[in-house]
């Protein structure tokens, strides 16, 4: 579906019937990192899943996307779609966003599910490094994002087993636009910490952990969880950033059990 929502052309899919499960994808990827979960979640609930503007098949305007912009673009389908509150599912850059989104709509959230994520904000080393890539794909386009990003995404044993996934995701990444690239590096470089957040997020939170994740270290979570009040931590074996591709079954096994108990 399309709807064009706090000025942009966001497309998602919107399925299923009951409690509505929001899942946000990271950077920079799509929607399509969610199917495994979309598939199994479908048959008892409502599943929303948009491209985040700049990815997919959403539109990609000009500029920086904050935090607070991509999370308005998530209320704004939420109210669209009437759906909330929302069981809120952020991967990496959708758990930033989550924090942003909880921060500004907390009465949309029913629960959070942090997905591969953090709440520091950006090292000074970590934004001129997202600086130095916005540039570089301004100039060469996304597959030198690509060739930066795609190697840390999985686990070393994923990478060497599952040449196929490793590929689908190249594929996801190298339709990111200019735009999108540029807007969301410049984006989480200008983030927020989220660290002043986490002891007043008072709804279940479940947080999922890739157990060989190069991205956001497994221990990174597990300080994140016993960050939050009443939260608990899910770590995936046989997983790395990409947690809901590599080990799609082993992540459906702990969101069930959440869902079924809040
Ligand atoms: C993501 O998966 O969204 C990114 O790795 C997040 C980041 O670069 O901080």
């Amino acid at each position: 579906m399309i709807a064009t929502l706090n000025g942009v052309r966001l497309s998602f899919i919107d399925e299923g019937q009951g409690q509505t499960i929001l899942f946000v994808h990271g950077f920079p990827l799509s929607r399509a990192i969610w199917q495994p979960q979309i598939e199994a979640f479908v048959q008892n609930y409502r599943v929303i899943a948009p491209d985040l503007r700049g990815h997919g098949e959403s539109s990609a305007p000009a500029g920086v996307y904050a935090m607070a912009t991509l999370a308005e673009d998530l209320q704004a389908l939420v109210a669209e779609r009437q759906c909330g509150p929302v069981v809120l599912v952020g991967h990496s850059m959708g758990g930033y966003i989550s924090f942003a989104f909880y921060r500004k709509f907390p009465q949309s959230v029913r629960a959070l599910v942090l997905f591969c994520t953090r709440a520091i904000a950006d090292s000074a080393e970590g934004k001129m490094a997202r600086e130095n890539l916005a540039q570089r794909s301004e100039q060469e386009g996304a597959a030198a994002v690509a060739a930066q990003m795609l190697p840390k995404m999985f686990a070393p044993a994923t990478a060497i087993a599952r040449p196929a996934l490793v590929e689908s995701v190249r594929t996801v990444m190298l339709a990111t636009s200019i735009n999108g690239l540029t807007g969301s590096l410049r984006g989480m470089a200008a983030r927020p910490s989220a660290l002043d957040l986490l002891p007043h997020i008072t709804v279940p939170t479940l947080v999922i952990a890739g157990e060989n994740d190069l991205i956001v270290p497994a221990s990174e979570s597990a300080a994140l969880a016993e960050a939050i009040p009443q939260a608990q931590l899910a770590m995936i074996p046989r997983a790395g950033h990409l947690a809901s591709l590599e080990n799609a079954a082993a992540v459906i096994v702990p969101m069930q059990e959440f869902l079924e108990k809040i």
